[in-house]
């Protein structure tokens, strides 16, 4: 290993917790809590040469780089400040962003520095809520991509609301879906509440009820992918877990049989702001 290498990986070793498995040189992955390398492929991707693109919910970057290999002429990542401006239910509020602190270790920015430093990335990451985005805050974009952050929304809508007045062309989503509610078992345009605080998780759609968020915030919905399984990476709890009981098998049967793998299921869409 060149001295090079070997100073990425001591920086990569001093990330406390990563997000993102990306691999940041040859040889060398991030190891993330996601991997979702083996999906971005799978994606309906606009063509993102010479545009300026937006990535919210960056955490450690993805998405942000991504845009930046295919080719995009400017990248901002925004994420918010620190946890205490996630969306917490109110018996959550107290304990939630401290609990959310210690599965950080109370970083959740170095991964992107480190990420950003090892791929010779020009991404610039601001601090900001998907709340406060308008064309007076960041300016309008070509290209917005939006990952797995609609589910820890209370108001998802009001949030692609924001994202409609800085989109000029393409808007990528990917969520988590529920396969429970989508075919073959349910068809229609729904969402399961949660709202408990314990995952920060709120609504998680149908494969239709994604779309019809989409259609309700101003878009029109066109290619779309998935269901496909977002894989765990090798900091994921369920990595080291012991499977057990019939919950669990039932839960990775229905994630192989219809999302592929074992995984977080998720869909994508590529939509386009109406006039
Ligand atoms: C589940 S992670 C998804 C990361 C990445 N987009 C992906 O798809 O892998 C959700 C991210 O959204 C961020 N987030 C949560 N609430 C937000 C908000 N109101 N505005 C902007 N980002 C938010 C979190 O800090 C976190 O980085």
């Amino acid at each position: 290993m060149t001295a090079e290498l070997r100073g990425v990986q001591a920086d990569v070793e001093q990330v406390p917790a990563w997000y993102h498995s990306i691999e940041l040189a040859p040889g060398i992955v991030s190891p993330g809590y996601f991997d979702l390398r083996p999906i971005v492929d799978e994606l309906p991707w606009p063509d993102v040469r010479g545009k300026r693109c937006l990535d919210v919910g960056t955490y450690d970057g993805f998405y942000a780089f991504e845009l930046e290999r295919r080719g995009a002429a400017e990248v901002i990542a925004v994420d918010v400040a620190d946890p205490h401006d996630w969306d917490w239910p109110p018996d959550a509020r107290e304990e939630g962003p401290e609990r959310a602190e210690r599965f950080t270790r109370g970083e959740r920015t170095r991964g992107f520095e480190v990420a950003r430093r090892a791929l010779g990335s020009a991404v610039e990451r601001r601090s900001m809520t998907i709340y406060g985005l308008s064309p007076e805050t960041v300016g309008s974009f070509d290209v917005v991509v939006c990952g797995s952050l609609l589910l820890h929304l209370r108001d998802p809508l009001r949030g692609l609301e924001a994202i409609r007045t800085v989109c000029r062309e393409s808007f990528l989503s990917v969520e988590e879906i529920r396969l429970s509610l989508s075919p073959p078992f349910g068809r229609g345009p729904v969402a399961e509440l949660d709202g408990s605080g314990e995952q920060l998780q709120w609504w998680v759609p149908s494969v239709s009820g994604h779309r019809r968020m989409l259609l309700s915030a101003g878009f029109s919905v066109g290619p779309t992918a998935g269901p496909f399984a977002v894989r765990y990476g090798p900091s994921h709890p369920t990595a080291s877990v012991t499977p057990s009981g019939w919950r669990w098998l039932r839960t990775r049967l229905l994630q192989r049989a219809l999302a592929g793998a074992p995984g977080v299921p998720h869909a994508a869409i590529l939509a386009t702001p109406r006039a």
